[in-house]
C-alpha cells in the first residue's frame, strides 16, 4: 500500500536490549517541541537503566511511562486532557510479550500513575481490563491513592478544553498520549501506553490506549507496539496488533509505516506507532506533523526527535 500519508519514520538495527518511547503524535507548537523531546529522553533513560541492570522489558516500559505520566507536558497522568465535564478520565494498558498477559484501566478517575494500576490489574486480578468506578475501587484496594484532581489538571489542559468548547480548536484530537516499547537481554518484549484521551470527549469515552491490540500489543514472536493518535480509527483497525504482525515479513520501521498508511487509507485516521521487534530492532513512523520520541540501545547509542 502506498504510504504517502507517512510524514516521518526512523529505524535502528538489532540489539541485545533496546527501548523506544513516544510522547504522542500531534501538532506540538515549535517552541514546545524541545520540552517534549527532553521528556522523552528522560523517560527512555529511566527505562534503559532498568534494562542495563538486567531488569525485564515489562518493568522498563512501566518505568518509562511513569516518568512520562509525571511530566505535565504530556496528555497522560499529570497534565492529562479534560473531558466535556472538565474532568480527567484516564486510559492505560501494559502487555508482556513472553506470556501474552496484559492489564488495563479505562475511564479511570484521577490517579497519578494509571500505568502502575494497569500493571496491577495484570498481576493481581483475574481480568485484563477494568473500567470506571470499578477500576478506581480496585486501585484503592491495591493501595493506590486517589489524587486530588486539582493536583493533576494543568492550565494548558484547561485552555485546551476552553478552546475546543469555543470551537477555536479541533475537537476530538488526542495528542500527547505516551508509550514505550522494549526488548530485554532475555529476548522478551513489552509495551505500555497511557493517555488522558481526547479533549472535550464525552464522559465515559474510551480510546485505543487501554485496548489490547489497538493501543498496545506485545508478542515475543513478533514485536511490541504502542500507538498514538486518533483512537477511534486505531480501534477500528486494531493498529498495534496489525503493526506487530507486520514485522513477520517486514522490518519494524516498514511495519509502522505500512500499518499507519493502511489506517489512513481505510479510515482517514492519523497518528503514530513505535515498535520493538523480537530481534531488538526499533522502528517508528507518524502521519502527523510531530511525534516526540527517544531511544536507548545496549551499544550506548541514544537517539531522539519529534
Ligand atoms: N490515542 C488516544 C486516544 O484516542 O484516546
Amino acid at each position: 500500500m502506498a504510504d504517502d500519508a507517512v510524514t516521518a519514520s526512523w529505524a535502528h538495527g538489532p540489539c541485545t536490549w533496546s527501548i523506544l518511547v513516544h510522547g504522542g503524535a500531534g501538532d506540538v507548537a515549535a517552541e514546545r517541541v524541545p520540552l517534549h523531546v527532553a521528556g522523552c529522553e528522560r523517560a527512555a533513560a529511566a527505562g534503559a537503566a532498568v534494562l542495563q541492570a538486567g531488569g525485564s522489558a515489562l518493568d522498563a516500559v512501566q518505568r518509562a511511562v511513569e516518568v512520562l505520566e509525571d511530566d505535565p507536558c504530556f496528555n497522560a497522568g499529570t497534565g492529562a486532557c479534560l473531558n466535556a465535564d472538565g474532568a480527567i478520565e484516564l486510559d492505560a494498558s501494559i502487555m508482556d510479550g513472553s506470556t501474552l498477559r496484559a492489564g488495563g484501566v479505562c475511564a479511570l478517575a484521577p490517579f497519578k500513575n494509571p500505568i502502575a494500576i494497569a500493571r496491577r490489574v495484570m498481576d493481581a486480578s483475574r481480568h485484563v481490563l477494568l473500567a470506571g468506578e470499578g477500576a478506581a475501587r480496585f486501585a484503592q484496594e491495591q493501595g493506590f491513592a486517589r489524587a486530588d484532581p486539582s493536583s493533576m489538571i494543568t492550565d494548558l489542559a484547561r485552555a485546551r478544553l476552553a478552546a475546543a468548547q469555543a470551537k477555536r480548536a479541533t475537537e476530538g484530537w488526542a495528542g500527547g498520549t505516551v508509550g514505550a516499547v522494549a526488548r530485554d537481554a532475555g529476548g522478551r518484549v513489552a509495551a505500555a501506553t497511557s493517555t488522558g484521551g481526547m479533549v472535550n470527549k464525552l464522559a465515559g469515552r474510551v480510546g485505543d490506549s487501554p485496548i489490547v491490540g489497538a493501543g498496545t500489543y506485545a508478542d515475543d514472536a513478533t514485536a511490541a507496539c504502542s500507538t498514538t493518535g486518533h483512537g477511534e480509527a486505531m480501534i477500528r483497525v486494531c493498529l498495534a496488533k496489525t503493526a506487530s504482525d507486520a514485522t513477520r515479513t517486514a522490518g519494524a520501521e516498514h511495519a509502522a509505516r505500512a500499518s499507519l498508511a493502511m489506517m489512513h487509507a481505510r479510515t482517514g485516521g492519523t497518528g503514530g506507532a513505535i515498535l520493538a521487534a523480537r530481534d531488538g530492532s526499533l522502528g517508528l513512523a507518524r502521519t502527523t506533523r510531530t511525534m516526540s520520541w527517544a531511544a536507548v540501545t545496549d551499544d550506548g547509542s541514544r537517539a531522539s526527535g519529534a
